[in-house]
Parts: C-alpha cells; sequence; structure tokens
C-alpha cells in the first residue's frame, strides 16, 4: 500500500498535515525525526511539518539529510520549509517582521506544487524566522510582503517548500497544495472510513480478549461514538457506561444525557445516584443496564474548593476521575482483571499534551493525567478512537447511526464548566500595565476605541507555545472587519496581551474591579445560567451548525460595581480545534444575546471575544 511520512518537529501541525492528507484519502503516517534516511524509502512522499523551534539554535530537531537525495518528493512546511533551506546551504534568520495570521500570497512563476492557484491567495502564517538566502538550485515561486521566500523549489530533486500552514483552513488554496503534491508522489488513495471500521473491529476484538470494557461517557460527541462503537462490535452485555454528573455539567444536562443514550437504544438507570449504586455487578443483572449515573458533584466542589490555578484545577479534575471509577467498581464488584478501560479519546487529545516525541505541551487534559497513562502503559485501556479527528469521528458516528443532532453537538470540555470559570483572589496585571494600556489606546484611537486591560489571565497560543497572558476589553464602534484588524494588531504588537473582547454591554464602563471569585455552587449556578441563556438562543437563531464551539465563560471582572461578575462569549468556527477564528453575529442578534444576559442579576458586562487561534486558544483555561 502507497503511504506518505509526516515528520513531526512539534506543535500541532503534523497531525493536521496527516489529517489532511487522509481527507485526500491517502494513508500516511507521523514519524519521528530522528529516523534514519533508509526508513523513508518505504515512502512515496515526505513531508516536513511546522515546529515551534528555529532551525540554527542548539536544541533543534534535524533530519537525516540523506532524505533530501532519496528522489523521493518532499514538501516542507513552515519549520520544514526552513529546515530544508538550511540543511541544504541557504541561511535562516530572525524575520524582520514577525507574521501571525492572514497573508496575501504572490505566485511569481508556474510551479507543479502551486498548479491551479490564483496568481494572489489568502495563506495562514506563523513563524518568527525566515529564508535569507536559498540554497543552490533553489528558486522561489512565491512571496507575500513580508516574506521573499514565501514559496520555494527545486523541481529537478523533487524538493518543494512553502513558509505558510497549506494544511490549516484558513490557507483557503491548501487542500490544493497537498493534493499536488500527491500528484507529484503518483501515489495510490485507498484510506476511508469504511476501511477504518473494518480494521478496528479486528484490532478493538484482539484487545479486548474475553474481558469486558467499562466506559465513562460524558453525552459528548467523542465518547457517545466511541461507546456506540464498542457497543456494536462487543454487545451490551460485555460493555458498561457510566456518566459522572460533576456538577461542572450544563444546566439540565444529566438528564438530557440519560434521556440520549435511552434513545439510542442503550439500557439506562435514570436519576442513579451514589446512594442508589446497585450492589450487583451489571453481568448478574438479568436485564442488564448497560449506563448508569453518578452524581459526584459534592465531592468535585470539595476538592476544587479555593482551587485556582487552572493547570492545577485540571490536574485535580482527572485524578478525581480515576478515584471515582476505582471506588465505582469496587462498588460494582466489578473484577478488574476482567475488565477494562475504554475511553473516547480522538487524536488532538494525544497531540495537545505531547502525545509525539516533539509535540509542544499544550495542555493537560483529563484524559491523559499521569494514572491514566500508567494504565495506558499495561495495556488495559481501549481508545478505539484515538486515531481519528473530530471530523472523522463525526463521519463515523453517521455511520453507526447517531442521529445529526448528537453528531453535531458543540464539543464539550471534560473538565466542564470548571475550565470555563475564571478564578482569581487578587488582580493580575502585565508589567508596566499602565504605560503598556496607554501604547495600545494610541492604536485603538486610530479607530475611535478605548481599550482597558482586564487584571485576569487567560491561555493563548503564541508562536506554537502555550501562554497565560492578559486579555484587553475594548469598547467603541465599528464592523467586523475593523474588529478583526484591531484584535490582530494588538495581539501581534503586544506581547503580553492574548486576547481581545468585544464590550457588548454596558455602553459605558465607569469603573472595572476584580471580584474574588473561586469555584463554588454559587458562581456555577450563574454560569449555568449564563450558558443555558446562550443555548437557547443559538437553537432559536439557527446559528448551531455555523459555530463550532461556543463556550460561556464566567469571569471575575465587576463592570461598574464591586460584587458582580462579567460573561464572555466565545464562538467559534473551525474544523479541527486546532485553529479557529472568532464567529461574526449579527450585531442585531448580538445586542439581543447580550441584553437577555444582563438581565441575570449578578452580572455587570457581556464580553464578545474577538481572537483567532492562534493567538488564543479556544478555551479560557
Ligand atoms: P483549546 O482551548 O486548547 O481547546 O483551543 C481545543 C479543544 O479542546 C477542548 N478542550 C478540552 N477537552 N478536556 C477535554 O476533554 C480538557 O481539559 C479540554 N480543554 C480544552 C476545547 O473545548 C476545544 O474543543
Amino acid at each position: 500500500m502507497d503511504k506518505i511520512a509526516v515528520v513531526d518537529f512539534g506543535g500541532q501541525y503534523a497531525h493536521l498535515i496527516a489529517n489532511r492528507i487522509r481527507r485526500l484519502k491517502m494513508f500516511c503516517e507521523v514519524l519521528s525525526p530522528e529516523i534514519l534516511g533508509d526508513v523513508f524509502k518505504q515512502y512515496k512522499g515526505i513531508i516536513l511539518s511546522g515546529g515551534p523551534q528555529s532551525v540554527y539554535s542548539e536544541f533543534a530537531p534535524t533530519i537525516d539529510r540523506e532524505v533530501f537525495a532519496l528522489k523521493i518528493p518532499v514538501l516542507g512546511i513552515c519549520y520544514g520549509h526552513q529546515l530544508m533551506a538550511y540543511s541544504l546551504g541557504g541561511t535562516v534568520e530572525p524575520a524582520v517582521t514577525k507574521e501571525y495570521g492572514d497573508t496575501k500570497l504572490e505566485i511569481k512563476k508556474h510551479s507543479k506544487i502551486l498548479d491551479g492557484l490564483s496568481r494572489h491567495e489568502t495563506v495562514w502564517m506563523s513563524h518568527g524566522d525566515e529564508i535569507t538566502a536559498l540554497p543552490q538550485g533553489f528558486e522561489a515561486s512565491a512571496s507575500t510582503p513580508n516574506c521573499k521566500f514565501a514559496a520555494i523549489e527545486n523541481p529537478k530533486k523533487k524538493l518543494f517548500s512553502v513558509q505558510f500552514h497549506a494544511e490549516v483552513t484558513h490557507t483557503k488554496s491548501g487542500m490544493r497544495i497537498l493534493d499536488n503534491f500527491l500528484k507529484i508522489c503518483k501515489v495510490r488513495r485507498t484510506w476511508s472510513i469504511a476501511k477504518f471500521i473494518k480494521e478496528i473491529k479486528n484490532k478493538v476484538r484482539r484487545q479486548v480478549g474475553s474481558k469486558k470494557v467499562f466506559m465513562m461517557v460524558s453525552g459528548g460527541v467523542d465518547s457517545t461514538v466511541g461507546f456506540t462503537l464498542l457497543k456494536k462490535i462487543l454487545g451490551s452485555r460485555r460493555l458498561f457506561g457510566l456518566f459522572v454528573d460533576t456538577g461542572f455539567l450544563r444546566l439540565n444536562e444529566r438528564e438530557n444525557v440519560m434521556n440520549m443514550f435511552k434513545n439510542l437504544g442503550h439500557a439506562v438507570r435514570l436519576r442513579r445516584t451514589q446512594a442508589h449504586m446497585t450492589r450487583r455487578p451489571p453481568e448478574a443483572d438479568s436485564n442488564p443496564k448497560n449506563i448508569m449515573c453518578y452524581d459526584a458533584s459534592k465531592e468535585f466542589f470539595s476538592a476544587l474548593k479555593n482551587v485556582t490555578d487552572p493547570e492545577i484545577k485540571r490536574r485535580i479534575i482527572g485524578d478525581l476521575f480515576i478515584e471515582i471509577q476505582k471506588k465505582v467498581v469496587k462498588k460494582l464488584k466489578l473484577n478488574a482483571s476482567h475488565w477494562m478501560l475504554g475511553q473516547g479519546t480522538i487524536y488532538p487529545d494525544t497531540i495537545e499534551t505531547g502525545g509525539t516525541r516533539h509535540a509542544a505541551k499544550i495542555k493537560t487534559h483529563h484524559n491523559r493525567v499521569p494514572v491514566i497513562e500508567e494504565l495506558i502503559k499495561k495495556n488495559l485501556i481501549i481508545e478505539p478512537l484515538k486515531d481519528l479527528y473530530k471530523d472523522e469521528v463525526r463521519w463515523l458516528g453517521e455511520k453507526l447511526g447517531i442521529p445529526r443532532e448528537i453528531i453535531w453537538r458543540h464539543p464539550f470540555p471534560g473538565p466542564g464548566l470548571a475550565v470555563r470559570c475564571i478564578c482569581a483572589k487578587k488582580p493580575s496585571y502585565p508589567k508596566n500595565s499602565a504605560s503598556l494600556e496607554k501604547k495600545i489606546n494610541k492604536l485603538l484611537g486610530l479607530y475611535g476605541f478605548d481599550g482597558k486591560i482586564l487584571a485576569i489571565q487567560s491561555v493563548g497560543v503564541q508562536g506554537d507555545s502555550r501562554t497565560y497572558k492578559h486579555p484587553i476589553a475594548i469598547l467603541g464602534k465599528g464592523d467586523w472587519r475593523t474588529l478583526a484588524e484591531i484584535s490582530t494588531k494588538i495581539t501581534n504588537k503586544f506581547g503580553d496581551i492574548n486576547r481581545v473582547v468585544y464590550v457588548a454591554k454596558p455602553a459605558y464602563i465607569k469603573s472595572v474591579k476584580l471580584n474574588p471569585t473561586s469555584l463554588n455552587e454559587k458562581t456555577i449556578a450563574i454560569l449555568k445560567n449564563a450558558d443555558a441563556v446562550v443555548n437557547d438562543f443559538i437553537k432559536k437563531n439557527l446559528m448551531v451548525f455555523d459555530i463550532w464551539q461556543f463556550p460561556v465563560v464566567l469571569t471575575p471582572i465587576s463592570v461598574n460595581s464591586s460584587d458582580k461578575f462579567s460573561i464572555v462569549i466565545r464562538p467559534v468556527c473551525s474544523e479541527e480545534a486546532m485553529t479557529a477564528s472568532f464567529y461574526q453575529m449579527d450585531f442585531d442578534l448580538l445586542g439581543k444575546l447580550a441584553e437577555s444576559l444582563m438581565e441575570i442579576p449578578e452580572i455587570s458586562a457581556v464580553f464578545y471575544d474577538i481572537t483567532n487561534k492562534p493567538p488564543a486558544t479556544i478555551e479560557w483555561e
């Protein structure tokens, strides 16, 4: 079978490239750069991914130079672009103007890799270095206003490379470029979801053997598809699902999820709480219920009392999940040596925690805490979706007959509303905050806007690393194009600011104070209310399918008062969560939504997040 190698230089791009290549029905594998040149001979093409380092730095990952002499087509992207040039005798230096975001590409000469593109194209950049001199035999085929060598090639040797990220959707003709590369590689394309299903059935049967699978379900797309797939392969009697109410679920989510599973044909125990847990193991039941609900909200609230650090929150939630699993397994008298742990982990979950060797650590997902990783090492975990991306999971779900409204549910993070409630005991400002705010306001003045740095931190990804920086709230009048321009300018120019929010309400700001906040039933109840207002609103106004995900975040920022909160609404468009652009809601609708949120007595302001990913992440923590 023909296959393509994608070499992973860190960050998150290698897997995104692999996902794109698979969409082109081509099988591919992600490889580590240490692999020797000879191994690459079995591939029909080699793609060198982006990565967070500088090729000239001491510990930068590199590749066996032999790769470029194998006569196999090579495509370098971003870091791969610079590495190819650098390895073959070109020069790479810090860029005069670092580029993050959309830019205009101008094609200078006909090239097989850029075949079919218009003379001017929108491409997406994220780089701090640039090629300043080409290696011998190479020529430039395209440039951007800030990057002379945006696409270079040595067609005789079948070596091509681009500075921009061809794999992200923001690069409009990115798929065309990857498709052109596959044409250059002259491959047979045979990968498909149907093929995946066939292979996964055998894999699961082999891995599970005669055991049974115990799985935590959340009602989200991944665990629902994973659980339903396992049911199809193993049957209900060898599968037991546990739904834990952490207290951080959406309003009425527990009832909604259990009803959904019931409608999907699973045998459900409704409204079972800790006190009602059966003493009999499920296999002893004549009419086995294969999903049960456990109310752990008290345990979660008590474990998280006074915790404000986002990563500690995640760690505590992850560990408690495992504790609860253990407790339930004990209570149900499941014999651990006869059971395995099923998980709905998908590919991005493994990437974003450094699942591959060079991936920069982006997040500690609850399903990748050390305890779980230990179970994986002992091979006691079954993750049937771990090689799939979100879009592929959805296609699989459709093939399994899961209704559309479930397949297209917005993703919801495992730690739930806990990571959408920003906690802080005291204000946190960037260094020299007053002079920074002054500088930003000088820029904002050109657009007729005013800005106020918010005394909290939120997470972002800048140049492929994870950073906790500060948001700025801007007040004024402008269309989405202007707001998008302002947002990109601020985050590109001022490193301490990684998010820009537009003040949807109130109309004026007299004072902004920090209202010390921690995780408790009261704050979560306010957030649940706000989240329900937003969800009802987008359903009524038919926005659900246009928006990929819609976090609603409670922040400890009190505007024109001292003991209230503010809400950030963060609708984004994305395909796989690795990159995202903020959704541009109709302004009248936004006004109505903000008014409804302001009716919640504890809310003093509504902010609309106008930052793309990168530089900001989708979630605020
Ligand atoms: P970010 O915020 O990194 O999120 O842009 C990317 C996607 O991952 C989801 N997410 C999580 N999912 N546990 C999860 O199961 C988590 O801790 C977690 N954090 C973020 C997020 O909602 C988005 O879809």
